[in-house]
């Protein structure tokens, strides 16, 4: 990943498959072209690189001169084409092919037709090494084109974002989410998990889903995923792992101004982990890190006891069923501490202590990632 001024970029196209590209289209065109001397014409500054290679990998002799447009501001293209340097030479009678780093709207070349309109030039061809046919809005024909890519934001390769990244010699692609640090969160009953997330989210701008809470506000609120969820419920059988991650996803697509996720309860097993894993490479994103927090089971038996003196719960009255809890969470967490700790990203936090030490613990972990 790469950070250009303010946005994180993912690599998308490799060099080596820019450079086969390039050589694809240069074949295509001197087979086309067989003995005459063509013009090659860039677009700067984008073409600067595709151009370069591309006149090396030409078989045959060529000319190659460039024009210089500007159209791209930040993100976006614009109506408003700037000719900044325009034809300083005679191409009437001369086969021109035009090479284009890339098409987006097609307003650069409907600026590219109209220089080209009283040039008398016998043939004007169109080349562009990548063209995004979503964004396409004109119906010049394209003659050759390297590869077509989705509507979203490249640089590298001659194309840059706010003049950043034309040096990069393989293509990035603007990440759909930006930089997000989702947390995976376990602790054993008792161990202050659901105070420690209040804390975290507030200071790291993360949003807590926990799955338990989840299921309940969908089957309160008759979503079709909650009434999908509850139909499992109500035959006794555990929710799919699909139907829980599109639940999952639904919090997240609510929320995709957050910093980040606090997961809470989810996964569960591996194939969960890997499913998280998954829902979060689509987004662009990632769990950055498990994090559990660690008590020793005397100290939760304690704990607990004390909060089921005024709690009502009557999981929290009875040891031994205190003691099942603790011995159950460890015997599922045991499986994902291994799933995480291979990726380097499971971090035991000592949560004995007050609140506020465990809180700077947990903040010294994530501030690390
Ligand atoms: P169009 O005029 O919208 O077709 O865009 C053409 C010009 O916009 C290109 O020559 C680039 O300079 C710029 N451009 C379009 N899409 C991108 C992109 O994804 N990254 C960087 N520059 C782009
Ligand atoms: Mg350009």
């Amino acid at each position: 990943m790469i950070k250009l001024h303010d946005l994180y970029f993912k690599p998308f196209i490799s060099e080596e498959e820019v450079d086969a590209t390039v050589q694809r289209l240069v074949d295509e065109i001197a087979n086309d072209l067989q003995d005459e001397i063509p013009v090659f014409v860039g677009i700067l500054n984008g073409s600067f690189m595709f151009v370069s290679d591309f006149v090396k990998k030409y078989p045959k002799p060529c000319e190659v001169t460039f024009i210089k447009l500007a159209s791209y501001e930040g993100l976006k293209s614009t109506e408003d084409i700037h000719r900044l340097i325009g034809l300083t030479q005679d191409l009437s009678g001369r086969k021109v092919v035009i090479l284009e780093d890339i098409i987006d709207s097609g307003n650069t070349l409907k600026e590219v037709h109209r220089i080209f309109e009283n040039e008398n030039v016998d043939e004007l061809k169109i080349a562009t090494l990548f063209y995004k046919p979503e964004a396409y809005k004109k119906d010049f024909k394209l003659h050759y084109v390297g590869i077509e890519i989705p509507n979203k934001f490249i640089v590298g390769y001659g194309l840059d974002y706010n003049g950043l990244g034309r040096d990069l010699p393989a293509i990035y692609q603007l990440k759909t989410t930006q930089h997000m640090t989702n947390l995976v969160l376990f602790g054993p009953p008792g161990a202050g998990k659901g105070t420690q997330a209040n804390f975290l989210k507030e200071k790291y701008n993360l949003v807590h889903i926990s799955t338990g809470d989840v299921f309940r506000f969908n089957i309160k609120n008759k979503t079709a995923l909650g009434m999908l969820a509850k139909s499992f419920m109500d035959k006794g059988e555990l929710v799919p792992d699909q139907v829980t991650i599109d639940l999952l996803n639904a919090e997240v697509e609510k929320n995709t101004g957050a910093n980040g996720f606090i997961f809470d309860g989810f996964p569960r097993t591996n194939a969960q982990a890997e499913a998280l894993d998954h829902l979060m490479d689509s987004k662009d994103s990632q769990i950055n890190a498990m994090i559990a927090l660690e008590v020793d089971d005397e100290v939760l038996v304690g704990r607990l006891l004390e909060r089921g003196k005024t709690s009502g719960r009557k999981d929290d009255a009875d040891e031994s069923i205190i003691r099942n809890r603790i011995t159950e969470y460890y015997k599922k967490t045991a499986i994902l501490k291994d799933y995480y700790a291979a990726q380097d990203k499971y971090f035991g936090v000592d949560g004995v202590g007050s609140i506020e030490d465990i809180t700077e613990r947990l903040n010294k972990v994530i501030d690390k990632l």
